[in-house]
């Protein structure tokens, strides 16, 4: 039999020194596993004679219990030593400031549109919408523009792509907002007072036209509306939106299938050193087309034009922008050019209302 202190000294050392508790499992097997120092040290005990036993026994017992205690002490005070580790490490700094939220800007095009429609929610318009994706019947034919007819080329129109075989019209990118005239009255019946903002396509592409531009619609449906009334709105409403006193309309007679007399509106404009400038210099620039909805429009949307008459215009959302806050190339609306947003966008709480102002 092994000398027991000097087995005790060893292994309470080795145990005392152990670093992890893989080191500290090591050698709880090397002692106390079943091939273990202690557990031989146990078998010879077997073959001893019963006197022999007992003298032997006791103080191999006492050492297993203290050896084991150890163990569990080492296992407890390095897991504790880990803890505080962990603590020293891990902690957190709570008084930092947290790092920055980007902030975006509204687009030009999100403001104005929201400040149209302040402006005309006050004189009484509602918002109505349609599909961008129309039909050739709600974009061309209901608006009294039939197959054949020039405009159909004139407003270079996007076609949608059909199956194989189906031999429908194709449908198209809308080239206007003015096909929800038609699906509004449709819906509603006349009287009825809307203006429907919205995206439109057309294939064109320089300083003033995008293949994609923003319009809002506007139509006035009711008894005994006149050209007059027309006049009115437009003039009320450029006052309120640019903002500045004896801003310059110029109505000009033109023709749109879907309106009849019909009128373009322009606005007194400069350009000079690539400064687009409201209400001064020699330039003109188109923001609207409108005139009193043609009898045919309204019965192709099932209201009696022997009782019912109004006006409708379609605005460019995009050009009055431009004018409004001297953005002089309409390309850049749809870069996505964050140096561009951060220098022409709004800040997100600026929204506009009649009566609190309707730009900072
Ligand atoms: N839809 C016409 C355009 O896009 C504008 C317009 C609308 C003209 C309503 C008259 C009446 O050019």
């Amino acid at each position: 039999m092994q000398d027991l202190e000097s087995v005790r000294a060893k292994n309470l050392a080795a145990i005392a020194a152990a670093v992890d508790e893989v080191a500290l499992e090591a050698l709880r097997v090397a002692v106390l596993g079943k091939k273990g120092e202690i557990s031989l040290m146990m078998r010879v005990l077997g073959q001893m004679t019963p006197i022999e036993r007992q003298t032997a026994g006791a103080p191999l017992n006492a050492l297993k219990d203290e050896i084991n205690s150890a163990l569990v002490a080492r296992k407890a005070a390095l897991a504790d030593l880990d803890l505080a580790r962990r603590l020293e490490t891990e902690w957190l700094d709570v008084t930092l400031s947290p790092r920055p939220l980007q902030q975006g800007t509204l687009h030009p095009v999100s403001q104005v549109t929201e400040e149209v429609i302040a402006i005309f929610a006050d004189l009484g318009f509602k918002v109505a919408e349609g599909p961008q994706i129309e039909t050739d019947w709600y974009n061309f034919d209901a608006l009294n523009i039939p197959p054949e007819h020039p405009a159909r080329q004139e407003m270079d129109t996007f076609y949608m792509a059909r199956a194989e075989g189906d031999d429908r019209p194709p449908n198209v990118l809308r080239t206007h907002t003015s096909p929800v005239q038609i699906r509004y009255m449709a819906e509603h019946g006349a009287p009825c007072r809307i203006i429907a903002p919205g995206r439109v396509y057309r294939c064109d592409y320089d300083q003033t036209h995008t293949p994609m531009f923003h319009q809002v619609e506007g139509l006035a449906i009711d008894r005994g509306i006149s050209m007059a009334n027309l006049k009115w709105v437009l003039e009320e409403f450029c006052r309120a939106f640019f903002e500045i006193e004896g801003v310059e309309l110029r109505f000009r007679a033109s023709h749109f299938p879907f309106t009849e007399p019909s009128a373009e509106v322009d606005i007194r404009c400069s350009w000079v050193g690539g400064q687009l400038k409201i209400g001064e210099g020699d330039d003109w620039m188109e923001i609207l087309g409108s005139g009193m909805v043609h009898p045919k429009v309204l019965e192709a949307a099932g209201v009696d034009s022997t009782v019912f008459q109004g006006f409708a215009f379609g605005m460019g959302i995009d050009r009055i922008a431009m004018l409004k806050y001297g953005i002089p190339d309409l390309r850049a609306f749809f870069d996505s050019d964050l140096r561009w947003l951060r220098h022409y966008g709004f800040a997100t709480l600026d929204m506009p209302t009649i009566h609190g102002g309707l730009s900072a």
